[in-house]
């Protein structure tokens, strides 16, 4: 390091007698030095070797948690970063198609560690709505081994899918159609769910699942897990939050049985854990396996977090790789006082409590307001829905703030601005 805080970089020797500075450029006979100018042919001066400024003039004196590695099991993720499922309502019959292939791809290049793949239905009638993807036949698997493959060669980023059922949500519009229920007789379906309450009033009910509605499910999701683990998905995650089947189980909001199945928080929980039982089963063991909940309903008399830490205690003993905590979704008379990172009280508490690892999602929008959720020990990852949607290389920004690096394509390794310093970290670029 010089007195500027320039990391000093070696040369390297290449053939010819020739010598290659840290940005590739071939000189003869020239000693590297730094103009000092962005633009030093412009201004006359001899030397066109550049080199990016440090982002800070001083280095940072400690590094940036939210980029430090972190294991899970045999999966080794470059960062904190998570980009948190999406439903793109775009499937066909459950299979994914160019819309997914350039999605997931364009969010692949952004430096962030893991892609959650959208809440991916394990059986037909699981689907939120007629556009949501599913794992549940041979065509689905098929049109995500594309998908997967394609990524896979272009990006470092290691690929997750979260698997679900979405109960008594099921059978309904887009959201850019409205996300009503849709009717039998315009095409929908009758949805399953814990008990014969519908989501809104004036709604159809749906089933009551009998018992060999719960082990056709508990199998579909086994099923799909086995499906994912051949496709080569780093990771997988289940969905027990927002409303959907096994987060209706949990709640009692949804579930008002009198079996084994419901009444007491044990009998609640049943259900999801057999769920995490069957897929852990399935999944292989070298690979985690992370659980998404809603930590409360946002309802007096609903699902809370007092509960949701028992039920994470549950899952940490049955080997849950991380919990995933978010909030809400089951009942239209939730209360939720949004703002920034609003939901990371829950991924403390139950990271806190039970030891198991955590992702903290909601409304975390700011490179400094991930990193202290990291370092403060308030989650071991962060997740990011819309932030990412809207500008899919938050990463690299991320970094560039912290004084990291983080992984870019070498097509792009030209593109940071100056303020953004060695974000990509030793990229050698030459040219003639
Ligand atoms: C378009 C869209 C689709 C979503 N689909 C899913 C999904 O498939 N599964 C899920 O668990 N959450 C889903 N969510 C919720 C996000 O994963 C995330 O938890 C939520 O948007 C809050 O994070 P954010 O403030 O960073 O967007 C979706 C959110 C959006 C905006």
């Amino acid at each position: 390091m010089n007195g500027d805080g320039v990391a000093a970089v070696p040369e390297r020797a290449i053939p010819g007698g020739k010598t290659r500075d840290y940005k590739g450029l071939i000189k003869r006979g020239s000693t590297i030095a730094d103009t000092g100018s962005r633009r030093p042919w412009r201004a006359g001066k001899r030397l066109r070797i550049l080199r990016r400024p440090p982002l800070n003039r001083f280095p940072r004196p400690v590094p940036s948690a939210l980029f430090t590695p972190l294991r899970l099991r045999g999966l080794e993720l470059a960062n904190r970063i998570v980009i948190s499922p999406m439903c793109q309502y775009s499937a066909t019959a459950g299979s994914a198609d160019d819309w997914h292939l350039i999605h997931l791809g364009h969010l692949a290049l952004g430096g962030a560690a893991l892609l959650c793949v959208e809440a991916t239905a394990v059986e037909a009638a699981g689907r939120i709505t007629p556009g949501c993807l599913g794992l549940y036949s041979d065509a689905n698997e098929a049109s995500l081994e594309r998908v997967v493959r394609t990524v896979r060669a272009r990006s470092p980023i290691k690929l997750a899918v979260q698997l679900g059922h979405a109960g008594r949500k099921a059978s309904s519009e887009v959201p850019w159609r409205g996300g009503r229920l849709i009717p039998a007789y315009r095409g929908g379906w009758r949805p399953v769910a814990p008990s014969a309450l519908p989501h809104l009033p004036g709604e159809a009910a749906p089933e009551a699942l009998d018992r060999e509605g719960i082990e056709r499910i508990r199998a579909a999701f086994a099923a799909s897990a086995s499906r994912a683990a051949r496709l080569g998905f780093d990771a997988l995650e289940l969905h027990a939050a927002h409303g959907y089947l096994l987060h209706e189980f949990l709640s009692p909001v949804a579930n008002r049985r009198d079996d084994a199945y419901g009444g007491a928080l044990e009998n609640r929980m049943r259900f999801p854990l057999e769920v995490f039982d069957a897929v852990r089963a399935a999944w292989p063991s070298d690979r985690p396996l992370g659980m998404r909940v809603s930590a409360t309903d946002w309802v007096t008399g609903g699902w809370d977090l007092e509960q949701c830490v028992v039920f994470a205690r549950e899952l940490a003993r049955r080997g849950c790789d991380w919990i995933d905590c978010s909030s809400g979704g089951v009942s239209p008379l939730q209360e939720i006082p949004l703002g920034p990172g609003y939901q990371v009280p829950f991924s403390r508490r139950i990271r806190a409590e039970t030891g198991v690892r955590t992702i903290a999602v909601g409304l975390i929008t700011e490179p400094q307001q991930a990193e202290a959720i990291v370092a403060n020990g308030e989650a071991d990852m962060v997740a990011l829905g819309r932030a990412m949607l809207y500008d899919p290389r938050w990463a690299w920004h991320a970094a560039a703030a912290l004084g990291a690096t983080a992984h870019a394509p070498e097509q792009y390794w030209r593109c940071p601005p100056r303020a953004a310093g060695r974000v990509f970290g030793d990229t050698p670029i030459g040219m003639r």
